[in-house]
This record gives C-alpha cells, sequence and structure tokens, in this order.
C-alpha cells in the first residue's frame, strides 16, 4: 500500500465532514455542477470518485450507463459501493487503481 492510498483510507470517513468545515456547500455545488452533461451517457469513467457522492449521481443521471469507477482508495470505494442499490451496484465496475497508470480502454 502507498503512503498516498493509505492517506485517503484514514480521509474516508471523515472526508464529507471535513470538506464541510473547511468549505461549507461550496465545494459540494462545484463537484455537481456539470454532471448534468452526463444525462443519458452510455459508458462513464470516472477518476478519483472518492467517497461516491459523484458516483451515486451519476448512477441517478444516467441509469442505463455502465461506469468505472476508479479510485487509488480502497475505503473511498467502499464507502461509494455502500450508497448505491443492489441494481445500481451490477453496473458500476470499482477499481482500485491508480489513475496514472490504469489501462483505459479507448473509448471511456
Ligand atoms: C480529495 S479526494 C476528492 C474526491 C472526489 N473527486 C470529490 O470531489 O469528492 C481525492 C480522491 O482521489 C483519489 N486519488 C488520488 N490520487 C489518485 C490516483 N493517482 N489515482 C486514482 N485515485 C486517486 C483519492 O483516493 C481520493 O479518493
Amino acid at each position: 500500500m502507498t503512503s498516498r492510498e493509505k492517506n485517503f483510507d484514514r480521509l474516508a470517513r471523515p472526508y464529507r465532514l471535513l470538506e464541510h468545515i473547511a468549505f461549507g456547500p461550496l465545494l459540494e455545488q462545484a463537484r455537481f455542477r456539470h454532471l448534468d452533461r452526463l444525462k443519458g451517457r452510455q459508458r462513464i469513467l470516472l477518476l478519483g470518485e472518492g467517497d461516491g457522492r459523484v458516483l451515486a449521481r451519476v448512477c441517478a443521471l444516467a441509469p442505463l450507463a455502465t461506469i468505472d469507477c476508479l479510485d487509488l482508495s480502497s475505503a473511498m470505494l467502499n464507502r461509494a459501493q455502500a450508497r448505491l442499490s443492489p441494481a445500481d451496484r451490477t453496473r458500476v465496475r470499482f477499481r482500485q487503481e491508480d489513475a496514472r497508470t490504469a489501462d483505459l480502454a479507448p473509448g471511456t
């Protein structure tokens, strides 16, 4: 486990609270600002997803999409997974990988 991965594993649980203390609602607003552009898409790739708030929103916006959700931290990915319904979970591939070296299929 790399130190970066460990750091984000430790942050996964308090991340939302720390974010709110630091930025109030601003980061959450920015996070969702342009997501509507993904409405109805079929293939979606999320890099450095974090705790799954974007993933949950994207699942709702694109109910037919298959989604690759990539993050270095297993704790973040676990939290992201826990946000989804069992049905949505079946169309998300959770990948604990480094975005800098991940094998990303053409078209994603
Ligand atoms: C500060 S959090 C932000 C999460 C999310 N993008 C959000 O807006 O809430 C950064 C996330 O990126 C992940 N991350 C950092 N470097 C990464 C890398 N090289 N490859 C994949 N994920 C990475 C971390 O594990 C963490 O979940």
